[in-house]
């Protein structure tokens, strides 16, 4: 029997040299780095070392993985099956353009200073530099009554949602648009706010059921009061804005019951219909019942620069009467450092009158590319929405579990989509595609989509 001996070498710990003892050689990672001499000896039994922590038992009922790294999972195993296809993905929503040059500029001009005496800053206020709490309150809210102080610049609206969780805690019971953005449940259930997983659902959640037949706007008499309710527009996944008239309702129905929305804004700067509000405290009396999470991610390509920001009304209290901004403040001040200098200083470029200007410029730009996906699947005789107010396509593909349809679409086309399933239960029967691309990938799936759902195929 021949297996090979992995000693670490110079600059080991003592970790290692008793890993190394233990270990199986397909298990010694570190041996490239720390062993220096290979010899043959034999193999121990493989043993599995257990720790005595117990698992978190709600981390436990999450449904296989989170939605996107199982598609991309797919993904890299189709491309091993076709390692010639030009896969191309409409599935995850992450941004494709460069980031515009006014606003690159201004962040390689943060790094420069970085690198010098005088430019140098270290840790930055919790909350946000003043200044773009300030310019994000200028551009978004002043007019809508919210003050600089209830801004709080972040790393991003998904890292909000799962602070926001931790802060309500695990009591809190939550209603979800079905279907939505996947990180308002999986974050309810890893706080411990549910039940277990069944067929409908996860026990505990509310779903309310956004579907064509309800102009994707829950039917609120149907609905059972929840502490907080997340509610996202232009909605993720199916495109759909929320009119004036429907978000008094949602917010005439908050204050009724004492709830708290999470209103999620991160794609309002796609909405082109004037009916279509772009922050929820256009509402009258949104102030005292939400607050509102936004991104520059989906404006401005920073999904991986890591900028957004939450708002948290002076006047939103908790039963007892404290103010639930306090919390937010204390919650940012100990599991959060601030966001990046350096993205901060994008963001406020982002927001001078050039920045506004190109980010408009790049919203428009994938809202061109919706409306071609769109039409596509229109004329291929798809019922299709979303699309005009949001950079998602909402494809209706009834009677297959949309994991099936998403498969086909793979297998024909190289096509990467998300199924709707992943969104919730009312999202079977349906696929996303999202219209983050290049243009030549856009019209190239368009091709093929033809060639593959077309009539004469
Ligand atoms: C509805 C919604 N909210 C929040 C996010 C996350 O935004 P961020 O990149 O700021 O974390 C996304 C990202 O896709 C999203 O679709």
């Amino acid at each position: 029997m021949t297996s090979v001996n992995l000693w670490p070498g110079k600059g080991a710990s003592l970790r290692d040299f008793a890993a190394c003892r233990s270990l199986q050689v397909s298990r010694c990672r570190f041996a490239t780095r720390h062993c220096s001499k290979i010899r043959a000896v034999a193999a121990p039994e493989k043993q599995e070392v257990r720790t005595s922590l117990r698992r978190n038992e709600n981390i436990g009922k999450l449904q296989a993985g989170y939605l996107f790294p199982e598609i991309a999972k797919r993904r890299r195993a189709h491309q091993e099956k076709f390692p010639d296809a030009h896969v191309i993905s409409l599935g995850i929503g992450d941004t494709t353009e460069p980031i515009t040059g006014f606003v690159a500029d201004a962040m390689k001009q943060a790094a420069d200073g970085l690198g010098t005496r005088q430019g140098y800053s270290g840790y930055g206020s919790e909350q946000g530099n003043p200044k773009l709490r300030e310019a994000i309150c200028n551009r978004f809210y002043a007019s809508l009554g919210r003050q600089p102080q209830e801004i709080f610049v972040s790393d991003g609206s998904k890292c909000d949602i799962g602070r926001m969780q931790m802060m309500f805690g695990s009591g809190a019971k939550v209603a979800v648009q079905d279907p939505s953005y996947p990180a308002y449940v999986d974050s309810s259930v890893m706080i411990g706010q549910t039940g277990g997983y069944s067929e409908t659902g996860y026990d505990g959640i509310e779903y309310m059921v956004c579907r064509p037949e309800n102009d994707f706007f829950p039917d609120l008499s149907q609905v059972r009061p929840a502490d907080l309710i997340f509610f996202c527009s232009p909605n993720n996944p199916t495109g759909a804005a929320a009119t004036r008239e429907q978000l008094q309702q949602l917010v005439d129905f908050a204050s009724a019951n004492g709830s708290v929305v999470i209103y999620d804004a991160a794609y309002s700067l796609y909405i082109s219909d004037a009916n279509c509000p772009k922050s929820i405290f256009e509402i009258p009396g949104a102030e005292t019942c939400c607050v509102e999470t936004c991104s520059f991610s989906k404006y401005a390509g920073f999904t991986g620069v890591r900028l957004g920001w939450t708002v948290v009304p002076e006047q939103l209290r908790y039963a007892d009467g404290q103010q639930v901004i306090k919390d937010w403040n204390r919650v940012t001040n100990t599991i959060f450092n601030g966001a990046s200098n350096i993205a901060q200083a994008g963001g406020l470029a982002c927001l001078e009158p050039q920045g506004m200007k190109e980010m408009q410029q790049t919203i428009d730009f994938y809202k061109e590319n919706a409306g071609i996906l769109y039409s596509t699947f229109e004329e291929l005789g798809f019922k299709v929405h979303g699309g005009k107010n949001a950079p998602y396509i909402w494809i209706a593909i009834p009677g297959k579990p949309s994991w099936d349809t998403f498969a086909d679409i793979l297998e024909r086309t190289h096509i990467v989509t998300t199924p709707g399933s992943g969104f919730g239960p009312a999202g079977e029967g349906f696929v996303r595609a999202s219209a983050f691309g290049h243009r030549d990938d856009i019209m190239e799936a368009v091709r093929r989509f033809k060639e593959a759902y077309g009539k004469s195929s």
